[in-house]
């Protein structure tokens, strides 16, 4: 996944580009590129690397349209070959998603004579466009799509036209009408500053952007009204406020996004339990982290409502045919809301009579737009590709959502213990000190992070984060499992960080402490209980968390496991906001 920008208008195409394109950075960045119109002629610049690089050599470029896109490579390696845009002919074209019958399509426009120069799938939209060029690129997009199999937002110019034409399938895209132009894009934060209104495109539409109109089609050609909605991008801050890094920055924010979505969830709370009232059977899905969160709301559910509930990563949900009825809810939890396996598991339970729970930081993303219901996380924009604070979110979100389920009384009790959280928050952040237990992380072979029940949804995302962003392997490990083959990885050059915060299972995990520590392993344990303290204090590190109800302590030790992580890779001099090979935003299956 991608993220592209286009503009036609009175201003500098260039300036607007490469500011957009600076925004959308954290959808990939192993390439940028930019193509304009200029006298008649197409201008191409692309480069390798970071949106950044083309800086220097836009200057150059004087011109009122043009279309940018910045790369996370699926097909062909990151280089200024595969970089976008993508030409054939006089025209240009960029493209999110991924083309999944692009080698018939290639082999075809070769054997009719078409040279192409790169490795990716979508260098074959270029080439249909030029075959399909009659004098008109909105007809000739139209005729392009009809062929694509796959997931696509695509933008295209072409050097007889002073107009961009755009469509979109399966991949996110949105129009902004400005003052002096027009717009299109991946998403809002792209067009931030840059125009009030929006427009956000549906499955199946084309659209044809003029600097003084714009003309919407649906998917069999006839002229639509989507609606404008405000921008709501707009004044959003995404500076770095005195911080080193994004990350850190977040998780400084963990408070204000529990409290802003314990708030907001007040706000949706009667459709909630209207839209689930008579729910036999609950499954929530999502990816990564996500469905780390994920893992934490199945335990909610059935504990507190006693509804049997089901966790499964979306990608996997998809393809097992899944038993769903209407009595099924279904919470899809996405940060972005766009995460294509996690849209289309909602999807699917939606085709199968399932009511679906949008649990999303994103208000008005497809996953919004489809859901029955939404839930909101009101994290605020995360701009680090490791999530955060949405990750909190959509644990706070999670707790409410079953709380709900489990009646009046317990909702009531629920909202009053969640309240005393962000304080809870804000005082782990000022104690933790991770600094040596991250050195010793930073020079692992491997670090294992392990758990019972809660402890261990927390110990997934504390190894996740931990490979994520300092590039130390490791794995997340059921405490109990540990006996059952990983204790034949521990060495003198591994760390085992052991979280316990369950006083019913603290025994059970102490056992595992203990036979990582006779096998010579390093071991940390991550407690807020005081007879674990006590056990441990003085024979290995111990990160202390406050004292906490059992059901909101991975709100706390996550926290400390994602802070460890941060750190380690600060002192392995890690690129922290951006880690290697990843993208913010995952629109591809
Ligand atoms: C890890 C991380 C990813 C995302 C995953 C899902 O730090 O951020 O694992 O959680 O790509 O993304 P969303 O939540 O946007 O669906």
């Amino acid at each position: 996944m991608c993220g592209i920008i286009g503009y036609v208008g009175g201003g500098n195409a260039a300036e607007i580009i490469l500011g957009g394109l600076k925004r959308l950075e954290y959808r990939g960045y192993d390439s940028a590129g930019a193509a304009f119109l200029s006298d008649g002629k197409i201008q191409l610049i692309k480069k390798q690397g970071r949106v950044e690089k083309l800086a220097p050599l836009l200057k150059e470029i004087h011109s009122r349209t043009g279309i940018g896109h910045t790369r996370w490579a699926t097909h062909g390696v990151p280089s200024d070959i595969n970089a976008h845009p993508h030409c054939a002919g006089g025209i240009a074209v960029v493209h999110n998603g991924i083309i999944e019958n692009y080698a018939e399509l290639k082999a075809e426009l070769i054997s009719g004579g078409a040279k192409f120069v790169s490795d990716t799938d979508s260098e074959v939209v270029a080439h249909l466009l030029l075959k399909n060029y009659r004098g008109d690129l909105v007809f000739a997009l139209r005729e392009t799509v009809k062929l694509l199999k796959g997931s696509y937002a695509l933008m295209a110019i072409c050097e007889s036209e002073q107009r961009i034409a755009v469509a979109r399938h399966k991949s996110p895209l949105i129009i902004g009408y400005g003052a002096d132009g027009n717009f299109c894009a991946s998403d809002e934060p792209a067009l931030a500053g840059l125009c009030n209104t929006i427009t956000i495109l549906e499955d199946g539409d084309i659209a044809e952007i003029s600097e003084k109109s714009v003309k919407i089609f649906d998917r069999f050609f006839n002229p639509v009204t989507r609606n404008e909605e405000p921008n709501l991008a707009v004044s959003a801050s995404l500076g770095l406020d005195g911080y080193p890094h994004y990350m850190l920055k977040e998780l400084n924010e963990t408070p204000l996004s529990v409290e802003a979505t314990a708030r907001a969830f007040e706000g949706v709370k009667e459709r909630f339990r209207e839209e689930l009232a008579g729910v036999r059977r609950v499954i929530l899905t999502g990816c990564g982290t996500a469905y780390h969160a994920a893992l934490i709301g199945k335990r909610y559910i059935e504990c507190f409502a006693r509804i049997p509930a089901e966790c499964e990563t979306a990608g996997e949900f998809r393809y097992k045919n899944p038993v769903i009825d209407e009595h099924t809810a279904v919470f899809a939890v996405s940060q972005s809301g766009e995460t294509a396996d996690t849209v289309e598991a909602a999807r699917l339970a939606l085709s199968l009579g399932a009511k679906v729970i949008a649990v999303t930081n994103s208000h008005r993303s497809e996953l919004t737009r489809i859901a029955t219901v939404s839930v909101p996380v009101a994290a605020g924009p995360e701009i680090c590709v490791a999530a955060t604070k949405s990750y909190t979110g959509q644990i706070a979100a999670l707790y409410l959502s079953a709380a709900v389920l489990a009646g009046e009384k317990f909702y009531a009790d629920c909202a009053e213990k969640i309240r005393l959280i962000p304080n809870l928050l804000t005082l782990t952040l000022e104690s933790l000190d991770m600094r040596s237990l991250a050195h010793v992380c930073a020079s692992s072979s491997g670090v294992y992070f392990l758990g019972r029940d809660l402890d261990y949804a927390v110990a997934l995302e504390g190894s996740l984060k931990l490979k994520e962003i300092s590039y130390v392997a490791g794995e997340g490990y059921p405490s109990g499992e540990l006996k059952h083959g990983t204790l034949a990885l521990i060495d003198v050059n591994t760390t085992s960080v052991v979280i316990i915060t369950d006083e019913e299972l603290a025994g059970k995990s102490g056992n595992a402490v203990e036979q990582v520590l006779s096998r010579g392993g390093k071991v940390a344990v991550i407690t807020s209980l005081e007879g674990v303290k006590e056990k441990f204090s003085g024979k290995l590190p111990l990160v202390v968390l406050p004292k906490c109800d059992k059901y909101l302590s991975p709100l706390l030790s996550a926290v400390a496991v994602q802070m460890l992580a941060y750190k380690a890779a600060a002192v392995l001099s890690r690129e922290i906001d951006k880690p290697r090979n990843l993208a913010k935003s995952v629109t591809v299956e």
